[in-house]
């Protein structure tokens, strides 16, 4: 039983499991905002990318932090996602996932 206990204290303490929309919104403002517009809306070619499932998101930057292309302008956000942790990367996609509905 006090194993449980500990492990679901573990669980909910440690920051890593949950990302940080107020963090998020952040680092958006200051790092991606340029190119993807308010609240992730999108502007000119740069693709929106607010409203996208958690999973999503994180997927998609876990992959350009890899170096890996996507579409045509992959080099643009490889470099932009190279220096992110993986906690930002979660403080991102809790933020981009809600950020269209403020
Ligand atoms: C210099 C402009 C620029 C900046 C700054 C930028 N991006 Fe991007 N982003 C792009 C472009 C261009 C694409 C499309 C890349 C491709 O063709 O693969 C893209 C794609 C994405 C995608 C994938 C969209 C999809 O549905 O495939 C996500 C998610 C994303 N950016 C998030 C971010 C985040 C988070 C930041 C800040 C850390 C950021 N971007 C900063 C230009 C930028």
């Amino acid at each position: 039983m006090i194993k449980l206990l500990l492990l679901l204290l573990v669980i909910f303490v440690n920051p890593t499991f949950a990302g940080d929309p107020v963090a998020g919104e952040a680092k958006f403002k200051s790092n991606c905002k340029q190119c993807h517009g308010p609240a992730g809306m999108g502007m000119a070619s740069y693709p929106k990318v607010s409203g996208n499932p958690i999973d999503y998101t994180r997927n998609r930057l876990q992959t350009y932090r890899a170096g890996a292309e996507i579409g045509p302008n992959s080099a643009l956000m490889i470099m932009m996602a190279k220096p992110l942790t993986d906690q930002e990367i979660e403080n991102l996609s809790a933020y981009l996932k809600d950020a269209s509905k403020n």
